[in-house]
């Protein structure tokens, strides 16, 4: 179920916003309007994110990412468009009913996180409880419970200058935890810590995730953490959502030749997994293999495959299995049934094809504004993608 919901939502700094709002749907371009002195942070965003759901918004730096996400907790109000979060239009409230709103609801981790040098750990944890008027004994006991699902069981009583970064920063993420919101919303939340600590967090926010179910809206650069964390990924370029997808849609099939130059570093190996990449068991049944051994049946294919995996495993595990011969590996879904088939020829175009594996799904340049749509049913727009147009930016593919 959708709990948090944006639709166009616009967000344009400068004078009379509103009719820069205008300007853009009558197709005018972010660099037009900064011509006139206004920037056009957040352009016509579309999506949903269901509960459970990590939905990860990546792009360069300036492509208004930060911006986006601070209109989900009304930090800032949308010059157009409206964000719903349990049905509840937040551009609605008055201020006072989204100050509750967002010390109830809606909790923010920022990349550099601070904390309080003369509070405690645990009355570090515990301050969102205490903004909301929660008594003691109350807040500290859930303060605690955060803590430990944050992995600092033990550190309650130290100062946060006890503290490397990364405990630090789980001291945030407790803290949002603690309060019990619903939504979390993280702004390079994990940025700042070195790749082992980083992994550490990413791996504890994903096992948190399944027990908790908290809807998160997560922002980062990295390439392979959104690709890690995200069940959804919308990538954003001078602020507009142009592709919004999971890992595998993304990589197999970029909308345009910006997501595409973006992704080419990512080691799609890890990312996608063999139900992504598979053939039709069709296609590699009824004939024989190139060593002679017959495949006419589903029980050949599993008899003779040099491995038979799960839709789920990654990619980087059937290249042992591939090399052994030309029978190809089967693909069996949760009752041992024959789902589909990897067979060598198809790994090694995924792996390297540059996000096109289909010689028919080239990235061909957009047509002047294509809808994008998004798998809820929100759609954003995007304009036409010059040929052979880059990010102009460093990307960061390893964290
Ligand atoms: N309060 C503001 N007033 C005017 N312009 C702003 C304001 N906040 C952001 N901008 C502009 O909006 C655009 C998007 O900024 P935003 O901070 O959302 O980008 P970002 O994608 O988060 O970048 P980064 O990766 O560097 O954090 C930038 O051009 C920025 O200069
Ligand atoms: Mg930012």
């Amino acid at each position: 179920m959708a709990r948090l919901q944006a639709e166009h939502v616009y967000k344009v700094f400068g004078r009379r916003p509103e009719d820069a709002v205008r300007r853009l749907e009558d197709g005018a371009s972010r660099d037009e309007l900064r011509a006139d002195g206004t920037t056009a942070a957040v352009i016509d965003a579309s999506f949903s994110v269901d509960e459970g759901q990590i939905f990860v918004v990546m792009g360069l730096s300036g492509s208004g990412k930060s911006t986006l996400l601070r209109t989900l907790n009304g930090l800032l109000e949308p010059t157009a468009g409206s964000v719903r979060f349990d049905g509840q239009d937040l551009t609605s409230l008055s201020d006072k009913e989204l100050r509750k709103v967002r010390s109830e609801k809606i909790s923010m981790v920022f990349q550099h996180f601070a904390l309080f040098p003369h509070r405690s750990v645990l009355e570090n944890a515990a301050y969102g409880l205490e903004v909301q008027g929660v008594p003691r004994a109350e807040r500290e006991k859930r303060a605690t419970e955060a803590l430990h699902l944050a992995g600092l069981k033990g550190w309650e009583k130290s100062w946060p200058d006890e503290l490397s970064g990364g405990m630090q920063q789980r001291v945030g993420l407790a803290r949002a935890l603690a309060t019990d919101a619903d939504l979390l919303l993280m702004d390079e939340s994990f940025s700042a810590l070195d790749p082992l600590i980083r992994r550490d967090m990413q791996d504890q926010l994903l096992e948190l995730q399944k027990t908790l179910k908290k809807t998160i809206v997560f922002i980062t650069h990295d390439l392979n953490e959104a690709m890690r964390l995200g069940d959804r990924i919308a990538v954003m370029r001078d602020g507009r959502i142009v592709q919004i997808g999971s890992a595998e849609d993304i990589l197999l099939t970029p909308a345009n030749d910006y997501v595409a130059s973006f992704i080419q570093d990512v080691d799609r190996s890890r990312v996608l997994t063999a139900g992504a990449i598979m053939v039709d068991a069709d296609e590699v049944l009824g004939g024989t293999a190139q060593d002679g051994t017959e495949l006419r049946t589903a029980a050949d294919l599993l008899a003779a495959a040099p491995a038979t995996v799960h839709r789920d495993t990654p990619v980087a595990e059937l290249f042992g299995p591939c090399s052994t011969g030309s029978v190809p590996v089967a693909v069996i879904g949760a009752d041992g049934e024959l789902v589909g088939a990897v067979p060598v020829q198809r790994l090694l175009s995924v792996l390297s094809d540059g996000g096109q594996p289909d010689g028919d799904q080239k990235v061909t340049p957009a047509p002047a504004r294509t809808a994008v749509r998004d798998s809820g049913d929100a759609a954003a727009e995007e304009p036409a993608g010059e040929a052979g147009d880059k990010p102009e930016g460093k990307v960061t593919a390893g964290a």
